[in-house]
């Protein structure tokens, strides 16, 4: 392993069509050596182009980039807003923030889920201050309340505002959409519908529910950057051979699979696969431990026997492990037990497909552009009722991410990734250059999304 004779690995022959490649078996390749059916869902690839993006430093670091982004991105496209589940009764609401803006998310007595600006029709006070159960929206100024369903339900002294009709004063109503269990609201009428705008993402994770899910832990982390950076901070692999050197006996770093469709993308890292940056070849037994140490925090208790590889053995404990608590996992294959696969919505959506609990969000603080929020969810598998979702823990700045034992061992993963964060924005207001570069492959998902982006803002 060696940065420096990294960057003089010859490149392997151009696919025809696809450009470059790392060195190393492709995924695809290593799908081939599965134990069972893989679905066809890991087998495709995306034939998309992407325009090559260098992307202006400004658009990480100014407050009417972030302006920018307010009116043409927040206010227009689906975004998650929340768990069903956090509102499962009628009357529950919660309040959802993204930059300056709110919405109020409520379950109406018809069991429907509706959304509403979150802001009084009197004198504008915010409807609702967070999370809770009520029989009325009532403002807590001068006591104009609404049903449920958003209609106006009654003004104190009523005679005293004869223009105010019940028909014309009805909470003026936001989109809502249901998928895996989330809550996704938009904020524009004349966007898409939901589905010509998620497209085909339900059917990359038909194998893998996460309607079937409950929320096991809820980490908000206060960041000290741009809400892109941090989040483009978990859509490479690229980072992995500098960021978390631990793990490159048992990762495929750079044989990741990247694909980009049309608001959606995904990558592809195989895992108890040895890296193409390594100048020897782990046994399975290092592959093992190089992962079983980093995502247990403990050395594997156990050895690969002979007769099998690290991906076989991890595969079967696995499905041991799960089946009582998901017996379709005994048809999974090896892949969907080793690999991770980590999908975007655009532009701020990161549900983990397979089994692996993670869902990130990624918002903007407030409107500052210096400042995110990043959100850690687990999605576990349940049996019988469903556990009530965890409460969100936030985490200030500077707190360390082990200070949410509820994340385990994965905490200290998560503080590698996310230690150079607030020294890039600090580079990024001290650069003499305008523009980051972004890899032609491995990059691919962050130039999808500012290809999007671009989209978005000129439109
Ligand atoms: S501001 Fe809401 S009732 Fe007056
Ligand atoms: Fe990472």
């Amino acid at each position: 392993m060696a940065n420096d004779a990294s960057m003089q690995e010859p490149l392997a022959p151009a696919q025809p069509g696809q450009g470059a490649r790392s060195t190393g078996i492709s995924y695809q390749q290593l799908l081939d050596t599965d134990t069972r059916e893989v679905p066809e869902v890991l087998r495709l690839q995306s034939a998309r182009e992407l325009p090559v993006v260098r992307v202006p430093l400004e658009r990480y670091t100014s407050r009417a980039f972030h302006d920018l982004e307010v009116e043409k991105v927040w206010k227009k496209v689906w975004q998650f807003a929340c768990r069903e589940e956090e509102i499962p009764e009628p009357g529950d609401h919660t309040v959802y923030r993204i930059a300056n803006l709110e919405a109020v998310i409520v379950r109406g007595n018809d069991r429907q889920i509706r959304a509403f600006a979150n802001s009084c029709l009197h004198r504008g006070r915010a409807l609702k201050d967070g999370p809770g159960r009520t029989e009325e929206l009532r403002c807590a100024f001068h006591g104009w309340a609404w049903n449920l369903d958003g209609s106006l339900k009654s003004v104190p002294c009523r005679w005293d505002f004869p223009d105010v009709t019940r028909e014309d004063h009805s909470l003026p109503e936001y989109r809502t959409a249901t998928w895996g269990g989330f809550v996704f609201i938009n904020m524009s009428e004349d966007a898409p519908s939901f589905e010509s705008y998620i497209g085909e993402l339900p059917s990359h994770f038909e194998r893998w529910p996460l309607e079937d899910r409950y929320v096991e832990a809820h980490v908000a982390h206060r960041m000290r950057c741009n809400w892109k950076v941090a989040q483009e901070a978990f859509m490479e692999a690229y980072h992995v051979i500098a960021t978390h050197p631990q793990m490159l006996p048992g990762i495929g770093d750079s044989n990741s699979q990247y694909d980009a469709w049309d608001h959606f993308s995904r990558a592809i890292t195989p895992n108890m696969t040895p890296s193409p940056h390594l100048d020897y070849e782990p046994s399975e037994q290092e592959m093992l431990e190089a992962m079983i140490t980093t995502s247990l925090d403990a050395e594997p208790a156990f050895r690969v026997p002979e007769d099998m590889t690290a991906r076989e053995l991890m595969a079967q404990m696995s499905r041991m492990q799960m089946q009582a608590l998901v017996p379709s996992v005994q048809r999974l294959s090896d892949a969907e037990f080793n690999d991770s696969f980590y999908y975007t919505l655009f532009p701020n959506f990161h549900p983990w497909g397979a089994y692996n609990r993670i869902t990130y969000r990624f918002r903007p603080n407030g409107n500052d552009p210096d400042t995110s929020i990043m959100e850690v969810i687990y999605l576990a598998p349940f049996r019988g009722s469903r556990p009530a979702p965890a409460k969100i823990h936030w985490l200030d700045y500077d707190e360390p991410w082990t200070n949410a034992p509820e994340l385990g061992a994965l905490a200290k993963v998560f503080a590698q990734d996310t230690f150079n964060l607030p020294n890039v924005q600090r580079g990024l207001h001290n650069a003499k250059h305008t523009h980051a570069v972004f890899a032609n492959y491995q990059e691919t998902k962050l130039r999808h999304f500012h290809s999007l982006l671009d989209k978005y803002v000129t439109a």
